[in-house]
C-alpha cells in the first residue's frame, strides 16, 4: 500500500535506484517513487528474488514507468559496479540512489568474531559507500543519494554495536559526500529512523525479551520513511544536502 501525500509526476524522468529493495523500508520507498512516477531499479541479495518481484509487481501497479530487478549483495563492490552500469545501460542516466540495504546482529561487543563485524560493517556501511562512488562518477547535476542511517548512529542499545557503528559511519560519509559531491551540484542526505515496523525490528532479540521498549506511539511505518527519502531526493530539498533526518516519532526526544 502506497499512503501520504504522493505528489504525481513529481519523479517523472527520474531514474531511481533503492538497495534493499525486497525488506520493509526498501519497498515501500520503491512503491513510493513508482507512484510519483519514477523508472526503478531494484537492488537486493538473490535470496530476496521472490520477493523483490513481488514488490515489482507492485512498483509496476503503483505507476512506475519502468523497472529492472537485480541481484545485488551490496558488500560486494563488483555487484555495485554492475547494477550502476546495468542502470546506466538501459536507462541512460541515474538521478537518485537510496541507500536501504541493511541487517542487524545481536552479540556483546567481545562475542562477535572479526568476520562478523567486517561482514556488519560491510553491508550496513562499505555497500553505501560502493554505491555512493558509483553515483559520484555518474550522476549529473541535480542528482541526490539518500542514505537510510538509524537513531542508532545517536542512541543505541546493548549487543547491537557494529550495527550502530556502521550506521554512526554512514552519517559522516553522508556529510562527506554532501562537501564533495556540492560541487558536482549531487546532494547527499540520510533518514535516521527510529522503530519501524518491519521484520528488522520484530526479530530483534532485544525486543522480544523486552529491555528495549518502545511504545505503541513511537512505532512508526515503513511508508512515513518513504516519504522522508522521497522529500529529500526532490527539488524541494534542493537546499539541504549533509542533512540527517530523524524520523523517529519523538523517541530521541523523550526522557
Ligand atoms: N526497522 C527499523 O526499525 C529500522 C530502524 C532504523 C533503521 N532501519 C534501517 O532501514 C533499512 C531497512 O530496514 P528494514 O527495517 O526495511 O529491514 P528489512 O529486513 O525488512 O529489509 C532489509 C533489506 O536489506 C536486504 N539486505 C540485507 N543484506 C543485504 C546485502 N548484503 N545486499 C543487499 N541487500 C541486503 C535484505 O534482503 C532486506 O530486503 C536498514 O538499513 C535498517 O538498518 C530500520
Amino acid at each position: 500500500m502506497v499512503t501520504g501525500e504522493i505528489i504525481k509526476g513529481r519523479f517523472q524522468g527520474r531514474v531511481v535506484v533503492v538497495t534493499g529493495a525486497a525488506g520493509g523500508i526498501g519497498a515501500a520507498t520503491a512503491r513510493r517513487f513508482a507512484a510519483e512516477g519514477a523508472a526503478l531499479v531494484l537492488a537486493d541479495l538473490p535470496a530476496a528474488a521472490a520477493k523483490r518481484k513481488t514488490v515489482m509487481d507492485a512498483c509496476r501497479a503503483d505507476g512506475a514507468c519502468d523497472l529492472l530487478d537485480l541481484d545485488c549483495d551490496v558488500s560486494r563492490q563488483d555487484d555495485v559496479v554492475a547494477v550502476m552500469k546495468a542502470a546506466m545501460m538501459r536507462f541512460g542516466h541515474v538521478d537518485v540512489v537510496v541507500n536501504v540495504a541493511g541487517y542487524m546482529a545481536f552479540k556483546l561487543i567481545q562475542d562477535f568474531s572479526g568476520d562478523e563485524w567486517r561482514q556488519l560493517m560491510d553491508v550496513n556501511f562499505m555497500g553505501a559507500v560502493y554505491f555512493t562512488q558509483e553515483a559520484l562518477r555518474v550522476m549529473q547535476p541535480g542528482g541526490a543519494i539518500v542514505n537510510v542511517s538509524s537513531i542508532h548512529a545517536f542512541q543505541t542499545t546493548a549487543r547491537v554495536a557494529p550495527y550502530a557503528a556502521a550506521k554512526a559511519a554512514l552519517a559522516s560519509l553522508t556529510r562527506s559526500t554532501a562537501i564533495e559531491g556540492k560541487p558536482l551540484g549531487i546532494r547527499a542526505n540520510a533518514v535516521a529512523p527510529g522503530a519501524i515496523d518491519t521484520p528488522m525490528f520484530w526479530t530483534s532479540p532485544n525486543i522480544a525479551s523486552g529491555e528495549e521498549k518502545v511504545p505503541d506511539n513511537m512505532l512508526g511505518q515503513p511508508e512515513s520513511i518513504a516519504a522522508v527519502v522521497a522529500f529529500l531526493a526532490s527539488s524541494d530539498a534542493a537546499f539541504m544536502t549533509g542533512s540527517i533526518v530523524t524520523a523517529d516519532g519523538g523517541r530521541l526526544s523523550t526522557l
